[in-house]
């Protein structure tokens, strides 16, 4: 089971979001607790990272002071899991995902879902007007590649200890991921107007340091920036 509201709506209703991430979570720990669950899976995320975060390479341990609503449940489920963990012996794993994309999922609300959505906009517009800066880099990841390390991580019997590990795959800006885009559909066009999402992006990592994840579990990305391209506008139907 996975419960949360993302980063932009979470700004918009922060108590609701909060009381949502917050208690689907202590919902699961207590059940775990109480020996009904075996292994409990966390789902955090980059937005744990805030302003005060190193941006490139972004490491495991760091300065991690969230500014938004969204981030701030996050970080507090991963010190919650922690507290379960060290006190109750629940054996709980927990991966900071990046950008997630998928043909499969419409974008929910998260502030990295113009990277999808531009997609299904090259398709029928063959333009489209995106949300952030031209340079905005953020960390993302094809959803293939984070259902694997999500299956990936619950597998070994034991972890060196709960930490929420990070993890990578590739980055790239908005006008980075057009170029690529155009590569395939050559009239393809971009405008950019940012709003208030762009407060959020400027917020968090480019890069992400997961070495600990292909250390003590064997994290290894699969799926590329072109690939990726690829595999969307194929999913989405577009004949490449
Ligand atoms: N993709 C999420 C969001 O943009 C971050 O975890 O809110």
């Amino acid at each position: 089971m996975m419960v949360a509201i993302l980063s932009v709506i979470a700004e918009q209703n922060p108590l609701k979001a909060w009381e949502l991430n917050m208690n689907s979570l202590f919902n699961i720990l207590e059940l775990a607790k109480s020996g009904y669950i075996k292994r409990l899976f966390w789902p955090s995320s980059i937005a744990v990272f805030g302003p005060d975060t190193p941006k490139e390479m972004t490491p495991q341990d760091t300065v991690i002071k969230p500014s938004t609503v969204y981030g701030i449940s996050k970080l507090a489920g991963e010190n919650w899991c922690s507290y379960y963990s060290n006190k109750y012996g629940v054996d709980v794993r927990s991966i900071r995902y990046p950008g997630l994309i998928s043909y499969k999922t419409t974008p929910g609300g998260g502030t990295t879902d113009y990277a999808v959505e531009i997609f299904y906009e090259a398709i029928k517009r063959k333009s489209y007007n995106c949300f952030l800066e031209k340079d905005t880099v953020l960390p993302m990841m094809y959803m293939d590649d984070a259902i694997n390390a999500t299956i990936g991580i619950m597998q070994p019997e034991s972890l060196p200890s709960y930490i929420s590990y990070n993890l990578g795959a590739f980055s790239f800006s908005p006008h980075e991921l057009a170029e690529a885009i155009k590569n395939k559909i050559p009239e393809f066009t971009i405008s950019y107007n940012p709003d208030a999402r762009q407060e959020i992006a400027r917020t968090w990592p480019q890069s992400i340091d997961d070495s600990m994840a292909r250390n003590d579990w064997g994290w290894e990305p699969t799926v590329g920036l072109e690939e990726m391209v690829d595999v969307m506008l194929q999913g989405l139907h577009y004949n490449i």
